[in-house]
C-alpha cells in the first residue's frame, strides 16, 4: 500500500525470526531506515519473535534512531499478559505500535481490533479533518464500525481479568493435550510453548481436512485450540484421525512423511528421525 520495499526475514522451524538473518539483512541495508514487523504469534505456528533481541540487533547494527517497530499480536497479543513468564510487549521498550484482533481470542461477532500507537504518531494524522463527520479521523476510509468497541468492552467487562486468564489457561492445557495425544498415536506434532496453535503432519484424507476445516500450509496443518474447543472435541478429532491413519498404514506403499523441516527433527516421527533418535 505504501510502496515500501518489503524484505522477508528467514524463520526457524518454530516460525520465529532468525536473528542472524535479520542482522545480515539490516547490514545489507545499512544507511536506510527500517520498519520491522514483530510477530507476537505467527498465523500458522503461533511463534513469538524476541522483541528484546530485535531491538538490540537494530541498535548493534547502527539503526539506533532509524527504526519503527510494529508488534502484530493478532491472536497471542491478548494472551501474553495472562501467561506467567511470557515476554513483555510494552511501550517502555522502543516500539511504535501494537495491534490485536477482537474477533479471534475474544470472539467478537464481526472483524474488529485495536491498534495502540504513540501519541506523537497520531498527532501527525490530526490534520485529517473529515468534514462531513465534523471530526478528525485516522482511518484510511474515514469510516469505522461503531458497534465493535461496544462488543470489545462488553466481552472484557463480562469476563474480567480472571475470566480471561482462566480461559487462556484452559486453551494452553488443551493444546498441550492435543500435541501429546497426536504424538502418542504416531502423528508428528509441535506447538510453541506460549501458543494455542498445534501444528502437525497434514492429513492425507481430503474429506477429513474439509470436515474439520483444517488450515494447511505445505506439509503441515494446524489446529487453533480456541476457548470453544473442548477436551472431548479434541478426543473425537484424534480418534477420527487415527482411524483414517490406520487405514493408510495397511498400505505397504505408505511411509510416515518427514516433516522435520516444518516442525523440527525432534518432533518428526518419520522412520529416519525415529531411527536417529533411537540410535542416540
Ligand atoms: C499474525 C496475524 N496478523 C494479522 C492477522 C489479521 O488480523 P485481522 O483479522 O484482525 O485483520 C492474522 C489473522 O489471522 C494473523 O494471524
Amino acid at each position: 500500500m505504501y510502496r515500501v520495499q518489503c524484505i522477508k526475514i528467514d524463520t526457524s522451524f518454530s516460525g520465529e525470526m532468525r536473528y542472524d538473518d535479520f542482522r545480515t539483512k539490516l547490514l545489507e541495508n545499512a544507511g536506510r531506515p527500517a520498519i520491522v514487523n514483530v510477530n507476537i504469534g505467527t498465523t500458522v505456528k503461533g511463534a513469538i519473535d524476541d522483541l528484546d533481541e530485535i531491538i538490540s540487533t537494530l541498535e548493534n547494527c547502527g539503526f539506533r534512531d532509524r527504526f519503527y517497530i510494529h508488534c502484530d499480536g493478532a491472536l497471542a497479543g491478548l494472551m501474553l499478559p495472562f501467561i506467567k513468564q511470557a515476554p513483555k510487549v510494552t511501550f517502555i521498550k522502543p516500539i511504535g505500535s501494537i495491534s490485536v484482533s477482537g474477533h479471534k481470542l475474544l470472539g467478537c461477532p464481526t472483524p474488529c481490533g485495536v491498534v495502540i500507537n504513540r501519541l506523537k504518531d497520531i498527532d501527525v494524522l490530526k490534520s485529517t479533518n473529515i468534514e462531513y463527520i465534523a471530526s478528525n479521523d485516522v482511518t484510511i476510509s474515514g469510516s469505522r464500525n461503531g458497534q465493535s468497541p461496544i462488543f470489545l468492552w462488553y466481552k472484557l467487562k463480562s469476563m474480567g481479568y480472571e475470566g480471561i486468564r482462566r480461559e487462556i489457561e484452559a486453551c494452553l492445557r488443551n493444546a498441550r493435550y492435543l500435541t501429546v495425544h497426536l504424538k502418542n498415536v504416531g502423528i508428528s506434532a509441535f506447538m510453541n510453548s506460549k501458543s494455542i496453535i498445534v501444528v502437525f503432519e497434514k492429513p492425507k484424507d481430503e474429506v477429513f481436512v474439509q470436515k474439520w476445516q483444517l488450515a494447511c500450509a505445505g506439509n503441515v496443518a494446524h489446529v487453533v485450540v480456541m476457548p470453544h474447543v473442548s477436551f472431548e472435541m479434541l478426543g473425537i478429532f484424534v480418534e477420527e484421525l487415527t482411524e483414517k491413519r490406520y487405514a493408510l498404514l495397511q498400505d505397504k506403499e505408505f511411509s510416515v512423511p518427514c516433516v522435520a523441516l516444518d516442525i523440527g527433527q525432534e518432533n518428526c516421527l518419520c522412520k529416519l528421525h525415529e531411527n536417529i533418535r533411537s540410535s542416540l
